[in-house]
C-alpha cells in the first residue's frame, strides 16, 4: 500500500530558539529564502505525498498564512506590470490542511490530532526541525520505500555521537543486527539519561500504519513529562512489526543555531556551485 498522506508537527513553542520564537514560528525561520516548512512540505511532495496535516498552535498562523495564496499581492503584481514575480511564490502541489493542538502535550499527543485525517490508511510523520539535504532521495521517500518493501511501520534513523544520545529517540535493532540499511528493530528509548542501546538516533521521519493511533491514546506522560511519539512506538514493539531505515543525507536540526547556519551555507554553496 502505498503512502500518500503525511503529518507534520508544527506546534511545538521552540523553546530551544529563543527569544525569537516568541514571535516567529521557528518553522518559518528562512533557510534560502523559503521557510524550513516549505522544504519540508517540498521534500514531501517529492516523495508522492498529496495530503498534509500540519498541526499548529494558537500562535502559528503564520503558516497558514504562508500556505495560502495572497490576493493583494497577486493584484499589486498584476497592477505593476510584475506578474513574473509570481513564480517566486509558487507553492508545492499538495493539498495542505490544519488541525490546532490545544495544549502542548507532546510530539504523541500532536499525532494523535491526525488520527480523522489519516483515517485507515498508512501515513508518514516528518518532523519540520530536521532537515535533511545531499542525499538522491528525499529522506522521507527512503522511509517510504522501506515501508514498501517491509510491510511494517518504519522509523528513519541515522548515527549520532554517544555524547549527544541524549537528545534523541533511540533505535537499538533486533539481534543478530543489521545487514543492509533496513532492520527489525529490537528496542526504542526517549532521549536515554545513560546506557543508549545503540547509536542509532531517531531523525524525524516515520510511517506509520493506523494501529499507532491506540497505542498513543493509551500513552502516559513520558520523558518531559510529554506525550511521546516514541514510547508510543515502543509499546507496538512486538505486536506489530516494526523497521528502522538508516537515512542517507546530510541532517541540520534547525533548533540548533549552528546547525541553521550550516544549513543555509549548504544551499549558498550549492546556489554558488562550491
Ligand atoms: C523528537 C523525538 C525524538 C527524535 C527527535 C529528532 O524529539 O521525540 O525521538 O530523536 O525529535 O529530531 P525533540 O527534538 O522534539 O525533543
Amino acid at each position: 500500500m502505498e503512502i500518500r498522506k503525511a503529518i507534520i508537527p508544527a506546534a511545538g513553542y521552540g523553546t530551544r530558539s529563543l527569544p525569537i520564537t516568541k514571535v516567529l514560528p521557528k518553522e518559518m525561520f528562512p533557510v534560502a529564502g523559503k521557510p524550513a516548512i516549505h522544504h519540508i512540505v517540498e521534500e514531501a511532495s517529492l516523495a508522492g505525498i498529496n495530503e498534509i496535516l500540519i498541526v499548529v498552535s494558537r500562535n502559528k498562523n503564520m503558516i497558514l498564512d504562508y500556505f495560502d495564496r495572497s490576493l493583494e499581492l497577486e493584484a499589486f503584481l498584476a497592477m505593476n506590470n510584475k506578474e513574473y514575480l509570481l513564480e517566486q511564490t509558487v507553492l508545492p502541489d499538495v493539498h495542505i490542511q490544519y488541525v490546532r493542538q490545544p495544549f502542548a502535550r507532546g510530539l504523541g499527543d500532536a499525532v494523535l490530532l491526525g488520527e480523522r485525517f489519516a483515517g485507515s490508511a498508512p501515513f508518514a510523520v516528518l518532523l519540520p526541525d530536521d532537515l535533511f539535504v545531499s542525499s538522491e532521495k528525499p529522506a522521507v521517500s527512503q522511509v517510504l520505500d522501506a515501508f514498501t518493501l517491509t510491510g511494517s511501520n518504519i522509523v528513519g534513523v541515522q548515527k549520532a555521537p554517544h555524547e549527544e544520545l541524549h537528545q534523541y529517540g533511540v533505535a537499538a535493532p533486533a539481534s543478530p543486527g543489521p545487514k543492509g540499511s533496513v532492520f527489525a528493530l529490537g528496542d526504542l528509548v526517549e532521549k536515554p539519561k545513560k546506557n543508549p542501546p545503540s547509536n542509532l538516533a531517531v531523525c524525524g521521519r516515520y510511517a506509520f500504519t493506523p494501529e499507532i493511533f491506540s497505542y498513543l491514546k493509551n500513552g502516559k506522560p513520558g520523558a518531559g513529562g510529554e506525550i511521546q511519539l516514541t514510547d508510543a512506538m515502543k509499546s507496538m514493539l512486538g505486536e506489530h512489526p516494526y523497521s528502522a531505515v538508516v537515512i542517507e543525507g546530510e541532517r541540520f536540526d534547525l533548533g540548533k543555531e549552528d546547525d541553521y547556519y550550516r544549513a543555509i551555507a549548504w544551499h549558498l554553496n550549492r546556489r554558488n556551485g562550491s
